[in-house]
């Protein structure tokens, strides 16, 4: 396993990969590994002749007030779980590799990225979206992988690769969660002992809003039910509960079509997100 630090080492790899005629799977990441993106990197490794794993805290989707700094880093581990996996190449780029000092040129969406996370985080998806894009221009992958953790942010990546024609399968994979149904997170080393309880409440709630919805279709009673559980916690803050379609990521009324159920809670200042989706 190789780790590259520049655009141009990868282009290299990957030109003398591609003449042997091989496929490119890639796990765009943040690092601070868990089994979330393991299950990613597994998911590639599987169904390509080689892998590629970027290892990337992009400033650009982080807000002024937001924990950019904070953000866990440990290379040396996340490298030692990538080689288990049988990763090919990791991409691991200062921010001054990624961004010139007059940089320009971003990707934005309208409508998708508006709600749920939109909503606190403004400038987040403008980010996520752009330093996607430049991660597979660099990469060329044929696959990429990406986490329903985070589903606003596949639904956008998804939508972002069809309205811009760009020729590379997104693979969604399923959450991966603690055994006591805490949804993986870096964000989670944050969490006092006594927080890190208390966030049991998300998937508590997201369990409870799956099993409503089965049989009441009405969102708004589902919704409601989910607030006013996560309000038992005197812990958690809630962001936002919402119903939106499984696609457009607006809001929905009634569960007459796929459907996600989606929350961002804030358990003393961390602030986690879950969701789940609900077929129709
Ligand atoms: P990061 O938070 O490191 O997540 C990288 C990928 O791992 C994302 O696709 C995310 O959904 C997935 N993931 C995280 N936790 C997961 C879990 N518990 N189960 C399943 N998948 C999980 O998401 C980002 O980084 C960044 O926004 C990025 C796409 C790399 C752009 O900077």
């Amino acid at each position: 396993m190789k780790i590259v630090k520049t655009v141009n080492e990868v282009r290299e790899q990957v030109k003398q990969w591609k003449k042997q005629g091989y496929t490119i799977g890639f796990v765009p990441t943040m690092g601070y590994l868990h089994e979330g993106h393991q299950s990613l990197m597994e998911a590639a490794r599987k169904e390509n002749d080689k892998v590629v794993v970027s290892i990337f805290v992009n400033p650009m989707q982080f807000g002024p007030t937001e924990d950019l700094a904070q953000y866990p880093r440990d290379l040396e581990r996340d490298s030692a779980l990538c080689e288990s996996i049988g990763v090919d190449l990791i991409f691991h780029p200062e921010p001054e590799e990624m961004y010139a000092p007059d940089f320009c040129s971003f990707v934005d969406m309208t409508g998708l990225t508006e709600g749920l996370c939109g909503k606190t985080r403004p400038i987040h998806f403008r980010g996520v979206c752009t330093v996607v894009s430049k991660l597979f221009h660099i990469v060329t992958p044929d696959r990429a992988y990406f986490g329903q953790k985070d589903g606003q942010q596949l639904a956008v990546i998804r939508r972002m690769v069809r309205d811009l024609n760009m020729d590379i399968t997104i693979v969604g994979c399923p959450i991966i969660r603690e055994a006591d149904g805490l949804a993986k997170s870096s964000r989670n080393t944050y969490l006092s002992q006594e927080e890190r309880t208390a966030a049991l409440i998300l998937s508590k709630t997201i369990a409870l809003g799956k099993e409503m919805a089965k049989t009441q279709k009405d969102a708004a009673t589902v919704i409601a039910a989910m607030k006013a559980n996560i309000e038992t916690e005197p812990l958690a803050k809630i962001d936002y509960v919402e119903a939106v379609d499984a696609f457009s990521m607006q809001p929905i009324d009634t569960f007459d079509r796929p459907a996600m159920i989606a929350m961002a809670v804030y358990i003393g200042k961390t602030r986690l997100i879950d969701n789940t989706l609900i077929e129709d």
